[in-house]
């Protein structure tokens, strides 16, 4: 079996590549990213001599690259987990996820048309269903919930989905997507709530919390996501979408608060900040279709998975501190300067 992983240098795809590595000691992984400021080939250090694996940096929407990428590989599956993937930076600048986000998976499938209707995987997000009012618990997205989409990368998250859907209907092109709440865990980029907050506190700087610190998301360890993917692109149904979550709702004040304590730090450090344009809400996902159809259900439990990530966040500060020394420093002040 030979697998091309799309942004296999980022977060959730990492850590993808290191699971399949592992379960699969026989497939062939291929990674193509085009590594921006969210890939890192340090993420992928520690596979990049094994003879299974193979790097190539290019742009899953340069048609020629990706074209000539599948004339020369016979791939069984493709995983695309490349995205602009951050809801902030999408309200800078909206083009660059239209680009990637939308294009980019059209250059990919219509490669995987040509090159033998090749099994596609879209690895998609619960932000496309917009968000949940706070005072109804009761209400969960689930895979017949409506798109209704708040910011501009679900919007290009949500087309994508739509044209995936699109070439199966009219192509029969043999596609599956899952639609993740927020996953947390190793490698991930410190740009986003919960690495943002390890790395800030351990420096004892100020843990900018956006609004009341009310909103909810819905967390997963990231390695419970790749086995859903895994069991997904083996044994999912063609056409279908699942939603993958584990039913771990959390304000981010109370994340900031248990990864506070967790340190050992001040509460203090807390400092509430403008809120985020458009900010949804509240994501809660109901997994029951990936739980029915594939037995699924998450492994690790938030209390373990927060503490496995500080211990990871401590283990591995060359990692972090390498990212966000440099250019990370310009996005900071830019992004948090006069909030
Ligand atoms: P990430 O930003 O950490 O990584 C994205 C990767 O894609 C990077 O390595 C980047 O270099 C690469 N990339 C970007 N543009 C590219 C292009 N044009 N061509 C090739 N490579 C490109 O993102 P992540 O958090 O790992 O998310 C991965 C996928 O999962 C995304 O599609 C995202 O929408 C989805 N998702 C993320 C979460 C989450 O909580 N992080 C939850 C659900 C779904
Ligand atoms: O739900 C899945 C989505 O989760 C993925 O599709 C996205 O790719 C991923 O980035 C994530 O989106 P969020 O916007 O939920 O994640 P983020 O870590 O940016 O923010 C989580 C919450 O924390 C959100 O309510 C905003 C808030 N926040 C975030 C940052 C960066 C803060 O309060 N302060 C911050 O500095």
């Amino acid at each position: 079996m030979k697998i091309l992983v799309t942004g296999g240098a980022g977060f959730i795809g990492g850590n993808f590549v290191h699971y399949m590595l592992k379960k699969y000691p026989n497939y062939e992984i291929f990674c193509l990213d085009k590594l921006t400021y969210a890939g890192n080939l340090s993420t992928l250090e520690s596979v990049i001599d094994n003879p299974k694996f193979t790097f190539c940096k290019g742009d899953i929407a340069d048609s020629k690259y990706i074209d000539k990428l599948f004339s020369e590989n016979k791939f069984d599956i493709v995983v695309n987990f490349a995205a602009e993937s951050h809801v902030d930076r999408s309200i800078e600048n909206p083009q660059i996820f239209l680009h990637t986000n939308v294009i980019g998976t059209g250059v990919l499938m219509d490669a995987c048309r040509k090159y033998g209707n090749i099994r596609y995987h879209q690895v998609s997000t619960d932000e496309v269903y917009g968000d949940l009012p706070l005072d109804r618990p009761d209400l969960f997205f689930t895979e017949e919930t409506p798109i209704h989409t708040s910011s501009p990368y679900s919007s290009s998250k949500a087309g994508a989905d739509l044209l995936v859907l699109a070439y199966y209907r009219t192509f029969g092109l043999p596609v599956t997507i899952s639609r993740c709440s927020n996953n947390y865990g190793p490698y991930h980029f410190p740009e986003k709530l919960i690495p943002l907050m390890i790395s800030r506190a351990l420096a004892n700087e100020s843990l900018p919390v956006y609004g009341n610190g009310l909103n909810v998301r819905d967390w997963l360890y990231v390695e419970d996501h790749c086995r859903a993917i895994d069991l997904i692109i083996h044994k999912g149904k063609i056409g279908e979408v699942y939603n993958v979550g584990g039913h771990n709702e959390k304000s981010n004040i109370d994340i900031v608060k248990t990864i506070l304590k967790l340190l050992g730090k001040n509460e203090d450090l807390i400092t509430y900040v403008a809120d985020r344009k458009g900010h949804d809400m509240r994501y809660a996902i109901d997994p029951t279709k990936i739980h029915n159809d594939l037995g699924w259900l998450p492994e690790t439990k938030f209390e373990d998975g927060i503490k496995k990530t500080i211990d990871w966040y401590l283990n591995n500060q060359k990692w972090w501190k390498d990212i966000i020394s440099g250019e990370y420093k310009d996005y900071y002040s830019k992004m948090y300067g006069n909030k």
